[in-house]
């Protein structure tokens, strides 16, 4: 009979979305001189705009990439980028889990767009990257969170492509590294791997990005809080503060001190190295572990932020396993003990666990909390 472990995780957080604040966060710490003001006056804006050069500076962006705060989280921000530049050329959407399949039903279902190429794959796996063709625009997925596969790099982008690329890069940026050369549009939102607040969505635009938004008009109606252009072309202002509606002027203050913290740390370097090192405890684990293991199959697409873990069908004793069952119990004893909240797989997921270890989260943690899984693995399957 395996120990019931003694030590308790620091921080018992392993949420994939909204994920663990920075160690050390404390809501007395953030700058809330600017609340109650207007967002549009001075002192505010000039908050706002810091945070986008800082988003830019962390993210090491080329000098000529745009960023702007948008309304509605990630999804607000790619539906926004999908209305605004999609339909000018055919499509190739890339997915291979629940958030991606939901851009595929978006483009083919809602903007109805038919000239699409879809290349999916089922979870744990990565669609053929190679039938992405550079006449055409690119739609996908950096880090697919509900699978936990991310693509391994974005080499099978052509440099001299003629369409665009928009990637989903919500629980990816800040934790891995990416050639911006391939990348003209780009999403995320704050409470990935900065652990900010929900709600704002991020949009990182490349020249050749803009230049189509100044030159394509797509011939469906916009509804404003997707409106970016002014006289045709896009607002520029929306790169230096201004915002299409009001944003929480706390949620600002709350990213910005993120932003300071992972600077602090050490920037991108550091980030990257904090989530590779939690994804290597947990690499070793399961490498000790056969009942368990990546729904990732190829191991250079498991991600470093949303670890997903399934069960092994039988028992090391030969058993065979109800794991949607099994996976559920031992949430419930993690959660009872306090050790780890919210790492169940995603709802459309196959069962098993979803633990994510983005640079918020502590190794030590990550260590303690594979422990107490372990124990209580087999303190339900011995009770079976
Ligand atoms: C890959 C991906 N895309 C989109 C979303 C939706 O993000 P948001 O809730 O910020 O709109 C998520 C959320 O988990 C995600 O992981």
């Amino acid at each position: 009979m395996i120990q019931k472990p003694k030590i308790k995780t620091n921080r018992a957080l392993f949420s994939s979305g909204p994920c663990a604040k920075y160690p050390g966060w404390d809501i007395n710490n953030l700058d809330t001189t600017i609340l109650g003001r207007s967002h549009r006056a001075k002192q505010p804006k000039n908050f706002i705009e810091y945070s986008i050069n800082l988003t830019a500076e962390l993210l090491e962006l080329p000098k000529d990439y745009k960023v702007a705060i948008v309304p509605a989280s990630d999804t607000g921000a790619f539906e926004l980028a999908m209305w605004n530049l999609l339909g000018s050329r055919p499509i190739d959407v890339f997915a291979w889990e629940s958030f991606g399949k939901g851009w595929v039903t978006d483009i083919i279902n809602q903007l109805n767009l038919s000239n699409v190429n879809k290349i999916e794959a089922e979870y744990g796996f990565l669609p053929d990257l190679s039938k992405a063709n550079p006449k055409n625009d690119i739609v996908f997925t950096l880090n697919g969170t509900t699978s936990g596969v991310k693509v391994p790099d974005l080499n099978w982008i052509d440099n001299n492509r003629e369409g665009l690329t928009l990637c989903d890069a919500t629980s990816g940026l800040f934790a891995q590294n990416v050639d911006w050369s391939k990348l003209d549009v780009t999403t995320f939102s704050w409470q990935k791997v900065l652990g900010g607040e929900a709600q704002h969505g991020m949009i990182i635009l490349s020249p050749r990005a803009i230049d189509r938004i100044n030159t394509y008009n797509p011939d469906w109606p916009m509804p404003k809080i997707f409106r970016i252009k002014k006289s045709g072309k896009v607002d520029e202002s929306i790169f230096t503060g201004s915002t299409i509606n009001t944003p929480s002027l706390m949620c600002v203050a709350d990213y910005v001190s993120a932003l300071e913290w992972a600077k602090k740390s050490g920037g991108l370097k550091k980030l990257i190295e904090i989530a590779n090192s939690n994804l290597d405890i947990i690499s070793q684990w399961v490498e000790k572990n056969n009942w368990i293991s990546f729904l990732a199959q190829d191991k250079e697409t498991i991600s470093n932020t949303s670890v997903c873990l399934e069960f092994a069908s039988k028992s090391p004793d030969g058993d065979d396993l109800d794991t949607a069952a099994l996976s559920k119990d031992i949430q419930k004893i993690l959660e009872e003990e306090q050790i780890g909240y919210d790492i169940g797989a995603y709802r459309d997921a196959p069962p098993g666990l979803r633990i994510w270890v983005g640079a918020t989260v502590e190794p030590q943690d990550v260590s303690i909390l594979l422990e107490w899984i372990e124990w209580a693995y087999f303190s339900i399957i011995q009770k079976q």
